[in-house]
């Protein structure tokens, strides 16, 4: 499998990235913009790569950096062709509504909802025959949910990558490219512990990565265009 995992320095990617490389035959194209920590997720993963696995990683900001001059040439090279997409970079904040800033607003939704946009529709041509998006979400994004102060503009952008899904899903099933959300409830990663510091979430991010990975192979025979909560509490 050709697999392309997006906000791989840390957190669920992280330990995606290095559950990929255990099973045999996937090679991993593993992005973020800290380069020293992808670094260090190469040297860690390299004992363990299974037989014609391999991983490849890239330096890259979803926000700012070239998707056509420096994206699509590495992959075109380093990968070919797609078979899993995991829209896993994410940016959150917790603040309250009052002291939310435009700024604010750009990079919640230009991380979570206008990344996503991109990397897709420049990835299409590369798509194989069936391919699986799995957009990373949150339940907080799931209209209904419990919703949780600070998290606004966090939620809404979830909110929109969700329902991106779903208008994705239909408009690619011709190109039997499949898309689904994961609505992932807490997960103790640094980015819940730096929004909130003292809270213990009953799962750690490599269970979650099992979890993602199993679907990611396997969801797209089942679902398309869905939005699945995966999650043991509130939220
Ligand atoms: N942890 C939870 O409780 C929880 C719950 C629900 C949903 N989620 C979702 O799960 C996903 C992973 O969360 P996590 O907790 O593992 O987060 P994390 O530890 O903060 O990791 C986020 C990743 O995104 C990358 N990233 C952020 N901005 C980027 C950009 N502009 N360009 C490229 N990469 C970028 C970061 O890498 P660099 O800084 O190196 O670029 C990092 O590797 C996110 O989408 C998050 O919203 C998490």
């Amino acid at each position: 499998m050709n697999i392309i995992i997006t906000g791989a320095s840390r957190g669920i990617g992280y330990e995606l990235t290095k559950i990929f490389l255990a099973g045999e035959a996937n090679h991993v194209i593993a992005l973020s913009r800290n380069t020293v920590k992808l670094k260090r997720l190469a040297e860690e993963s390299s004992g363990m790569i299974a037989r014609n696995s391999r991983l490849d990683v890239l330096g890259f900001d979803l926000l700012n950096d070239d998707y056509r001059k420096v994206l699509i040439p590495f992959l075109t090279d380093r990968l070919g062709t797609v078979d899993i997409l995991i829209n896993n970079a994410g940016y959150l904040v917790n603040k309250d509504f009052e002291q939310l800033t435009d700024d604010d607003f750009d990079r919640i939704f230009n991380t979570n909802v206008k990344s996503v946009f991109k990397l897709t529709k420049e990835l299409l041509p590369l798509f194989s025959g069936a391919a699986h998006i799995v957009n990373i979400s949150s339940m907080g994004g799931v209209q209904g949910s419990a919703k949780f102060k600070g998290l606004s503009l966090y939620s809404a952008s979830k909110g929109a990558l969700n329902v991106l899904t779903e208008c994705l899903a239909e408009e690619l099933k011709e190109k039997n490219i499949s898309v689904n959300a994961l609505a992932l409830g807490a997960v103790q990663t640094e980015m819940l512990a730096e929004a909130f510091p003292g809270y213990q979430a009953p799962l750690k991010p490599d269970k979650m990565a099992e979890f993602i990975m199993d679907f990611a192979l396997n969801g797209h025979r089942f679902f398309n265009g869905k939005i699945l909560p995966v999650s043991v509490s509130t939220p």
